[in-house]
């Protein structure tokens, strides 16, 4: 019944199904169906967005997929954050107070704040609780599995206090994968919310969100005959949960989402990525290329574009006299990363005597595993005037680096999607990637005319040939000059991909 009152949105009073010519069974539709010509709403339910709150590449996303999306006249869209204490007073004073609930969860009943705001089309809702998220940082916590079930819950929980029922509930990563999980074990069964489908939203398969299967009842309040629905090899894993519980699941490039279908990149989850395939898409994320603009970016030393990149120069030479280098003409290699293993720190440890054997200056900008700071703080002084190892996180310093560095070195080991080589590649700064995740999907071999160097295996000297041939063309100035322009000029803009997603809600929506 329900599918034909959704896809008609004609507003049923009474179905009656016949077999063998008898009406057997009559059904009242309580609910008023959607109308068509409504907008299309979707809830983003994350834990962190920009410009409110970041620590990695899901706040890129969550700061502009939805603003892209929101741009469409036929859609209202509205996200869903939790109110840290980190996010600035500058954003504060722009919320108001909109009324308080409370939110079940277990035993518990937790005091919940709703404050909105309004940005670029997009409304935000921040739930707040300060014995949750009045603390520094976003994760790390003993309590994160309760402090992100009562986000989780609390998002399901404001529906009907903010009047909304959104038709899709985009929810992202393991903080968010309760809603998702609520929504099918609980909600669905009121008929306020039984036309609301899931879409999950895989951005790393790495943090699948791993508890006690003993906490089941007591802290995430779920029945113990929905249980099987968390399990995963003995343990509670909420991406799991969310897989089996969503109408669609998605990663953030197709590739990746073929990839996760593999031991080798899944941490554990292939079998039920494979059981539920046929629920899978991977959208390649873009960027946001107002903000990430050399020729209006604010923190660069100065301004150019692909059709002037005389300009660039000046960036080279100010960000060399900035870290304490030589301004001279050699090529600048660049990595702003964390400094993780799966980022594939290892492959240039492996060979970096060979590329600091060749004339070139190396910049580093990221924080991470401390032996790899160290590392690279060793370096850094063994080779004074040549390497720059900067141990930080450092927003403006990134897009000095992204402007004024000619290679961008990103060998990353496994990357579900990857933003920084499409910013690089947006500053004119030539990617060199390995051929996994969105870096196989975005960036193409300049052998066969692509904007950037690849290279396939997880072998150090596959990248130190690959870094040698881009060496190679850095000397010829016009070919150079000719794969900067290429590589600027690729399109990463958020349209392309807010295209696919329209295309994935509908799917959704349609979906039983
Ligand atoms: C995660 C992934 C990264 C992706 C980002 C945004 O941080 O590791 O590859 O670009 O999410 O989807």
């Amino acid at each position: 019944m329900s599918e034909s009152v959704k896809k008609t949105g004609i507003k049923v009073k009474k179905v009656e199904i016949v077999a063998n010519d008898k009406p057997s069974i009559s059904v009242k539709a309580t609910v008023k169906a959607p109308k068509l010509m409504e907008k299309r709403k979707i809830l983003f339910v994350a834990s962190e967005a920009r410009p409110f709150i970041a620590t990695g590449g899901l706040a890129d996303v969550i700061g502009s997929l939805p603003q892209a999306l929101a741009k469409d006249p036929k859609y209202d869209i509205r996200v869903v954050l939790p109110l840290y204490s980190d996010i600035k007073p500058e954003f504060r004073r722009k919320m108001s107070f909109l009324g308080n609930i409370f939110v079940p969860l277990s035993w518990r009943n937790q005091y919940c704040g709703v404050f909105t705001c309004e940005e670029n089309g997009v409304t935000y809702y921040f739930l707040d609780n300060e014995y949750y998220f009045k603390r520094p940082g976003c994760y790390g916590y003993y309590d994160d599995g309760e402090r992100f079930a009562f986000f989780s819950r609390g998002v399901l929980e404001i529906l009907p206090f903010i009047g909304y029922y959104p038709d899709v509930l985009h929810c992202h990563d393991w903080q968010a994968a309760l809603a998702a999980i609520y929504l099918k074990t609980f909600y669905c069964k009121r008929p306020e919310y039984q036309f609301i489908r899931a879409l999950f939203t895989i951005h790393n398969i790495e943090y699948q969100g791993k508890y006690s299967m003993d906490i089941l009842g007591d802290l995430f309040g779920i029945d113990n005959n929905d249980g099987y629905l968390l399990e995963y090899g003995g343990c509670i894993n909420l991406m799991k949960g969310a897989i089996e519980c969503c109408e669609r699941f998605s990663t953030v490039s197709p590739t990746y989402a073929n990839e996760i279908k593999t031991a080798q990149y899944a941490h554990g989850l292939e079998d039920i990525i494979c059981k539920n395939a046929n629920k899978l898409t991977g959208i390649l994320n873009g960027i946001d290329v107002d903000s990430y603009n050399p020729e209006k970016d604010k923190a660069l030393f100065a301004a150019y574009g692909p059709e002037n990149l005389e300009n660039k120069k000046i960036c080279k030479s100010e960000l060399q006299k900035m870290l304490g280098l030589p301004v001279k003409n050699v090529p600048i290699i660049a990595m702003i990363t964390r400094l993780v293993s799966h980022k594939g720190v290892e492959l240039v440890k492996t060979v970096a005597e060979d590329i600091l054997h060749e004339d070139v200056q190396f910049v580093l900008l990221g924080t991470g595993d401390s032996a790899y700071e160290n590392y690279f703080r060793e370096l850094g002084k063994r080779y004074e005037g040549k390497v720059s190892a900067n141990i930080a996180f450092n927003g403006d310093l990134s897009r000095k680096i992204y402007s004024g560095a000619d290679i961008f070195l990103m060998p990353s080991v496994s990357e579900p999607c990857g933003l920084s080589q499409m910013i690089a590649s947006r500053y004119a700064t030539v990617p060199v990637v390995r051929e996994t995740g969105g870096l196989y999907d975005s960036i193409k071999p300049y052998g066969n005319g692509g904007n950037g160097f690849t290279f396939a295996s997880c072998n150090a000297y596959d990248m130190l040939y690959v870094i040698h041939e881009a060496l190679d063309v850095y000397k010829n100035e016009e070919k150079w000059q000719a794969l900067m322009r290429k590589a600027a000029t690729t399109d990463f803009s958020w349209d392309r991909s807010a295209e696919d997603y329209k295309k994935l809600y509908e799917e959704t929506f349609t979906a039983f």
